[in-house]
């Protein structure tokens, strides 16, 4: 045993104690990062190199503040994204729906796929699809700031590391709901991981505290901002164009009804996280009276 794995033992043990659910994972990772090695590699790290950043870095975490702040990174599919105060930490659920979306994109027979990904936050749903869907244009559109500043942090870091997403990424600020009207009735697919959350629901404080409430709060039933999505994708899709928006787990009747046959809708489906949760819902446009 080598001293930083005795002090990660200890570390996984308090972050229990504070009621982390995943506490040895979140003490390897913290030490991982602080010693710079890959988890795997932390048996490597010699005594004599321990650094007492560890234990600070594990008293931010057991006092709930994401694991994402503090090692200061996200990842997301095949992506590392910088994350931070101010923008929404990525999350599993929202890598499945972009998994359908890609998969949908790369099957569909259109040789430069336009896309708009409404509410970006880190960038994440529309940097994957730039790096997976290599023909594709992702219009990413955000209202907020600060979100939007790590967002252009991420766009411009992968333009570097993967230069073939430079220029594809197109940054928008702005409402979604009146946003991209120079796309409209021309966009492929319209993707969305909107604010869904009830208010006055309760959420842990690593949520709660940390991402930003513009990320979170839906209105009273958590389906506001759902519902200004589904008018602006009737507005940028083409007919035969692809809709997918995330929602609560419990949500999933109420959001297949926001996308009803008679606005102009088919294919309504309800689609599964990897927890086989209701996650987020998929629609064709295909014009009222089609
Ligand atoms: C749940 S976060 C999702 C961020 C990112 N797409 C992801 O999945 O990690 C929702 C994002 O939508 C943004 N947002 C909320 N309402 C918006 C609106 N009406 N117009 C533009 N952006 C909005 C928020 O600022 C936030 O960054």
């Amino acid at each position: 045993m080598s001293l930083l794995l005795d002090e990660v033992t200890l570390a996984a043990a308090r972050l229990a104690e504070a009621g982390i659910e995943s506490p040895r994972t979140d003490a390897e990772l913290i030490a991982a990062s602080v010693h710079r090695v890959r988890r795997g590699e932390l048996h490597t790290v010699p005594d004599s190199a321990f650094d007492a950043r560890f234990w600070a870095d594990i008293a931010r975490r057991a006092a709930r503040e994401p694991l994402q702040h503090i090692t200061g990174h996200a990842h997301f599919r095949y992506l590392e994204l910088d994350v931070g105060p101010g923008v929404f930490v990525p999350r599993p659920e929202t890598e499945v729906m972009t998994g359908w979306a890609i998969a949908a994109l790369r099957e569909a027979d259109v040789a430069e796929p336009v896309v708009a990904d409404l509410g970006t936050g880190s960038g994440a749903i529309a940097l994957a699809i730039a790096l997976e869907v290599p023909r594709a244009r992702v219009h990413a559109v955000e209202a907020d700031p600060l979100a939007r500043a790590w967002a252009e942090r991420n766009v411009a870091r992968y333009a570097l590391s993967a230069p073939y997403t430079a220029g594809r990424v197109m940054l928008h600020p702005g409402d979604f709901r009146d946003a991209l009207g120079e796309l409209d009735g021309t966009v492929d697919l319209v993707i969305s991981n909107p604010p869904y959350i009830p208010v006055g629901m309760s959420v842990p404080p690593e949520v709660g505290e940390y991402d930003p409430p513009a990320a979170l709060w839906g209105g009273a039933d958590g389906l506001h901002a759902i519902r200004g999505l589904e008018r602006t994708a009737r507005r940028l899709l083409r007919p035969g164009g692809l809709v997918a928006v995330e929602h609560g787990a419990q949500q999933g009747s109420a959001v297949y009804w926001v996308f009803p046959e008679e606005s102009g809708w088919r294919d309504t489906r309800n689609n599964k996280d990897l927890a086989g949760r209701d996650r987020f819902v998929t629609a064709v446009w295909s014009e009222p009276g089609a």
